[in-house]
């Protein structure tokens, strides 16, 4: 297969992290005899320093042009003053939206091999495997913004078309696992929580396999984190599913291991859920296995079922090995980016050969 990649690294360990998922790919793309083109393009801070925009046209033009999006990570400290206009995030929730990349799903799996680095109790984390679709171009993030010194808003509001669409997708993202759907909302305040319910429960009509339970985001934000076992598919708005996510994390024990794909009707886009961390930039401690398992649900996505496969058996024996970087290794002290990613990449060229060396 020929598919051409729109890399993106951007800011801060965007551009290590995304180097190792590039590696593993062209170790897929030679194994398999597969032809991967690359294609950098500058987006974020790294991009308002040189253009003065965070998002450039010509950014813009190589992921239209491009099959598929890797996207690194984006944001700097400095720009976190409220009164600046021009901000990193914009490049990403710009990309989000000019490609109307509007189904997010982040997959949240508690590995054997990492339930001990979870500050969660291991009897209660065991066997999670959840799959989270976050809708990602409307909502509070794009609503109508106002800002003045002495007052601000966001406007949250969805339409009927963009709960249709994401919801469909999760019925059937669920109809293939264990057949159970939660729609996370606030039901009992916001309006366009009750348009959510309103519409979710129309369509559960069509998948009458699925079970569809509807629940507010502050009692999920609970069990998620005391039973996060009951979950399957859940399928939430936009912010509530970047908080749920983002806590989702501490079941599986690092940030650094959630992946996820932004899918829209005519791109797609493929990144770690994990910020810049400006303070770990190019001291080789960041976790490229969230970009690594981006890019092995990029592979899913071209129906490269069986290289995705391979990818996450290379991160599985990673982790089996302590072949990890210190948000999680306990075992050594000293296993940078680059390694991870070179020991993956070996794995994937030699499955049966490849061990720590
Ligand atoms: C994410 C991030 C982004 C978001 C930021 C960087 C704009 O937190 O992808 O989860 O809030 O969507």
């Amino acid at each position: 297969m020929k598919l051409n990649i729109a890399v993106l690294p951007g800011d801060g360990i965007g551009p290590e992290v995304t180097a190792q998922a590039v590696k593993v790919l062209k170790a897929i793309a030679m194994e398999f005899n597969h032809v991967f083109t690359f294609k950098t393009a500058i987006v974020g801070a790294s991009a308002i320093e040189k253009t003065g925009v965070p998002l450039p046209e010509e950014t813009i033009s190589t992921c239209d042009k491009a099959d598929a999006i890797l996207f690194g990570a984006i944001g700097n400290p400095k720009y976190d003053d409220p009164s600046v206009d021009v901000r990193p995030e914009q490049g990403l929730l710009g990309l989000r939206k000019t490609f109307d990349l509007h189904t997010n799903i982040r997959p949240v799996i508690a590995y054997e091999d990492l339930l001990n680095k979870s500050s969660l109790k291991v009897k209660q984390i065991k066997g999670t495997n959840i799959l989270i679709y976050r809708e990602l171009t409307s909502g509070i993030y794009f609503g109508d913004k106002h800002y003045s010194d002495t007052e601000a808003s966001d406007v949250c509001k969805y339409t009927r078309k963009e709960i249709e669409r994401i919801a469909h997708q999760a019925f059937k993202a669920a109809q293939g696992r264990k057949k159970k759907l939660t729609l996370v909302d606030k039901a009992n305040v916001l309006a366009s929580s009750r348009l959510w319910r309103k519409v979710v429960k129309e369509i559960a009509t069509e998948y009458p396999d699925v079970t569809l339970e509807c629940r507010y985001i502050d009692n999920v934000a609970m069990a998620l984190i005391i039973n996060p076992r009951q979950f399957d598919v859940i399928l939430t708005e936009n912010m509530f599913g970047d908080i749920l996510s983002e806590e989702a994390s501490v079941i599986v024990g690092s940030i650094g291991l959630l992946a996820s794909a932004s899918i829209g009707d005519n791109h797609v886009m493929f990144e770690p859920i994990h910020g810049a961390y400006t303070k770990a930039t190019n001291k080789g401690i960041a976790n490229p296995i969230a970009s690594i398992l981006s890019a092995a649900m990029l592979l899913d996505h071209f129906g490269l079922y069986d290289e995705a496969s391979l990818v996450r058996e290379g991160v599985d024996k990673a982790l089996k090995l302590h072949i990890t970087t210190p948000d999680l290794n306990t075992k050594y002290d000293n296993i940078s980016t680059t390694k991870v990613g070179d020991f993956i990449e070996d794995f994937i060229h030699n499955p049966d050969e490849t061990n720590l060396n």
